[in-house]
């Protein structure tokens, strides 16, 4: 039963993508009655938004380095420095590239031990991949909110960063080749070095299971007993919040992977809105969930910003607390609770944002 279940489920799955990619050339709906409908015009066009390293899927735009640099100070450089340069969210963006890199066309420092972080502009051969993940994820916080000439001319100001482009310069549709043939790591991508047998196609490949497939996989990482406390102990090497952190290498490993949690002490119990089913969830854990709250926040542990628990526990008998909080989770800042900002939370509802913080003060996590 359970077996028919799924295959039927990739039947429609199949079935939608056929209606998805014929959506003009063939009256699938006539030929699946019931099965859906057939995607629109502008259903597909947001959807297909890549951009390939030949620039096919470009959109028609443009941003000067001027323009980017107001969009980057009030957009990106909370998380990511004023300069990108900074590694308190991820690897940083910006740095470790030269005037004789933009020459070459390989970046020196990659294979230099003494650089100590690799940035995006270190590594990225392609200037597509910068223009089609800014547009389709950033700001993390925001995905999907920049338009196209926003994008360009943040992406103008990156560069600029990079000293890839002078500071008059203006991003578009039409000069992104003339970019791609200065970029520092343009002829570093290669698919020679993959395995023998892979002849010239990426090291990387999948394949879908269509029968008998695993019911649940757990992913994970683990340390080779070998490695273990090889370089001291990791967990005081690493930044002391988020969801990735170095382990502590001075003890014993983990038996073995939970396969329902987040694995080892310290880390997050994951973002499981509910996993209570019994008892619908209070509006504030929809809410919480719904606004991406979990990126940053745990309930009881501290990630990006402080647990719930403990911001309950600090403003614990203050009334007049909820509107700054309110306020603070608007306009975003920094300071309460360390150095790292919350970036602003301008498009959510003011009700929201109250109830959120009458259900975060209660404090029953
Ligand atoms: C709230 C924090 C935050 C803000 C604001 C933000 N970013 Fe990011 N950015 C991240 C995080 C976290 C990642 C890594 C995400 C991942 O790997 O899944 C990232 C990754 C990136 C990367 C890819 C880095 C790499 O080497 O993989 C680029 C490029 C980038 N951001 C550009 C921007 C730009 C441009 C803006 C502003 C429009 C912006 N970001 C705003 C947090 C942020
Ligand atoms: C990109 C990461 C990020 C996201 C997303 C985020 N926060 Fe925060 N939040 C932080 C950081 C970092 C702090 C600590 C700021 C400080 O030290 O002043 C913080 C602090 C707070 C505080 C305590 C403020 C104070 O002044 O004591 C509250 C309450 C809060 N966040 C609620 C929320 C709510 C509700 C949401 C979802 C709508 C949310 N946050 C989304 C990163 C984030």
């Amino acid at each position: 039963m359970f077996r028919w279940g799924k295959r039927l489920r990739r039947l429609l799955f199949a079935l939608s993508m056929l209606v998805c990619w014929f959506p003009l050339t063939s009256n699938a709906a006539d030929k699946f009655p019931g099965l859906g409908r057939p995607a629109t015009v502008a259903e597909v066009a947001a959807w297909d938004i890549d951009v390939r390293p030949d620039f096919k899927g470009l959109p028609a735009g443009s941003g000067s380095v001027a323009k980017g640099q107001e969009i980057w100070d009030a957009r990106c450089a909370n998380c990511h420095g004023t300069f990108g340069e900074s590694n308190e969210i991820f690897t940083p963006i910006v740095g470790g590239t030269t005037k004789q890199d933009i020459e070459r066309g390989r970046v020196a420092s990659l294979t230099d031990p003494k650089q100590p972080q690799r940035t995006t502009m270190m590594k990225v051969a392609t200037l597509s991949s910068l223009f089609d993940y800014i547009y389709r994820a950033m700001p993390w916080n925001e995905p999907r909110s920049l338009t196209v000439n926003e994008t360009y001319a943040v992406l103008a100001h990156l560069l600029n960063m990079a000293e890839v482009v002078p500071d008059d310069f203006v991003l578009s549709d039409k000069t992104m080749a003339s970019v791609q043939a200065r970029m520092p790591n343009r002829f570093g991508m290669t698919k020679s070095h993959g395995l023998a047998n892979m002849r010239g196609k990426p090291d990387v490949h999948g394949t879908a299971c269509m029968k008998d497939c695993a019911e649940f996989v757990q992913i994970g990482s683990r340390l080779p007993d070998y490695a273990r406390n090889a370089h001291n102990n990791l967990a005081e090497q690493n930044r002391g919040w988020g969801p990735f952190r170095g382990v502590n290498t001075t003890v014993a490993p983990l038996a073995a992977l939970s396969a329902s949690r987040s694995v080892a002490q310290g880390q997050p119990s994951s973002v499981v809105v509910s996993d209570d089913s019994v008892s619908p969830a209070p509006t504030g854990k929809i809410l919480y969930a719904k606004h991406h709250c979990a990126a940053c926040h745990g309930l009881t542990n501290k990630l990006v910003g402080p647990s719930f628990r403990e911001v309950a526990k600090r403003y614990k008998g203050k009334p007049e607390v909820n509107a700054v909080l309110e306020q603070k989770i608007k306009l975003g800042g920094a300071g309460a609770w360390g150095n790292i900002p919350m970036p602003p939370h301008a498009t959510i509802e003011a009700s929201d944002i109250a109830s959120l913080v009458s259900w975060i003060l209660e404090g029953k996590f």
